[in-house]
């Protein structure tokens, strides 16, 4: 199979390494600057008599290039800068996706869109209206990051493995983000037997603020080992047919109440995209989080298409 990746950046360069280098599928990067994505192309196909592995990985401006992608991961766009919150970027990178997103799917009309780019749940929402897909091959990714987040902060206090950490973060990818720490476990031990409820608190704070700290201290654009990790796990589910059950934002139906709008929820991810998403039973309180959010999505989208 052949994934496209539009925007070569720093997202999306890592997660073409990440693709090629797990050996799941060929990677075309697109960019718009020219010579960029070809050289970052040529250095990944250098690195594969290493790496020890036969995929191609092209680099291109030209969208004819991309066709018949099973998956388009669309990074496009500008991350923030410090003291920008991610809403800053709704104007500038929603031009830009709905065109990725548009182009990308004429050339590989049976293709899964997944998309990075921020502020995420909003894109989402516009790259599903732009390409009228169903809402089964159109999704995006920030839910396997925030909780990878959370996980790690967990790990670091208890002195655990990273991977025997299990949480969910539901909602939109921002402030509003709704963890839901009385599912996380340390291999099945609640996370709210082995921790006190204030430093549960202080490890939320700073999963919902995750990406700001990494911004903060790196000055020049954001996170993207994590970010590209998080997207190859997606990638890595529908190509393998896996059927994991991850955080995914999704364009909601009815489910927790919520329609015409993108937050994510727990949804399996197989060979046809999103084969399902899961309704946990929520609190009152987790409620009103998850209808927070999705008011905000709502005023973003609202704002995007002034
Ligand atoms: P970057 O600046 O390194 O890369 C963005 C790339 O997009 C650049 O190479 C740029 O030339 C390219 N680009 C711009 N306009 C384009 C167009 N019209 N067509 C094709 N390519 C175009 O940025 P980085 O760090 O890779 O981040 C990319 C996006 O992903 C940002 O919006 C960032 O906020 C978002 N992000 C989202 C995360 C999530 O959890 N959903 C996590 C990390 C980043």
């Amino acid at each position: 199979p052949r994934v496209t990746i539009v925007g070569a950046g720093r997202v999306g360069s890592t997660l073409a390494q990440r693709i090629a280098e797990k050996n799941l599928a060929d990677v075309v990067l697109l960019d718009i600057v020219a010579g960029m994505p070809q050289g970052l192309a040529l250095d990944l196909m250098e690195a594969r008599g290493i790496e020890l592995h036969n995929r191609q990985i092209i680099g291109t401006n030209n969208y004819a290039d991309t066709s018949n992608s099973a998956i388009v991961v669309i990074t496009a766009g500008f991350p923030r800068k410090p003291g920008m919150s991610r809403d800053d970027l709704l104007k500038v990178n929603a031009k830009i996706v709905v065109a990725a997103a548009k182009n990308a799917i004429a050339f590989s009309p049976n293709a899964i869109l997944i998309v990075v780019t921020n502020p995420l749940d909003v894109m989402t929402y516009l790259a599903k209206q732009a390409t009228n897909l169903p809402r089964d091959r159109v999704m995006g990714m920030a839910g396997v990051l925030d909780s990878a987040r959370f996980e790690t902060f967990v790990a670091l206090e208890l002195g655990v493995l990273p991977a025997d950490v299990k949480a969910i973060v539901l909602g939109s990818h921002g402030d509003l983000m709704v963890p839901l720490p009385r599912y996380a476990t340390v291999n099945g031990i609640p996370v709210t037997e082995l921790l006190d409820q204030a430093t549960i608190e202080r490890m939320l704070a700073r999963t919902r603020n995750g990406g700001a700290e990494i911004v903060e201290l790196m000055q020049t654009g954001g996170a993207f080992f994590a970010p590209a990790s998080a997207a190859s796990v997606m990638v890595e589910s529908i190509l393998l047919n896996q059927s994991r059950l991850l955080p995914v934002a999704t364009y909601l139906q009815g489910e927790y109440g919520l329609e015409n709008v993108v937050i994510g929820v727990p949804c399996r991810l197989g060979c046809g995209g999103i084969e399902s998403v899961l309704e946990l039973t929520l609190s009152d309180g987790e409620k009103a989080a998850l209808q927070a959010s999705a008011q905000s999505v709502r005023q973003n989208i609202h704002r995007a298409q002034e």
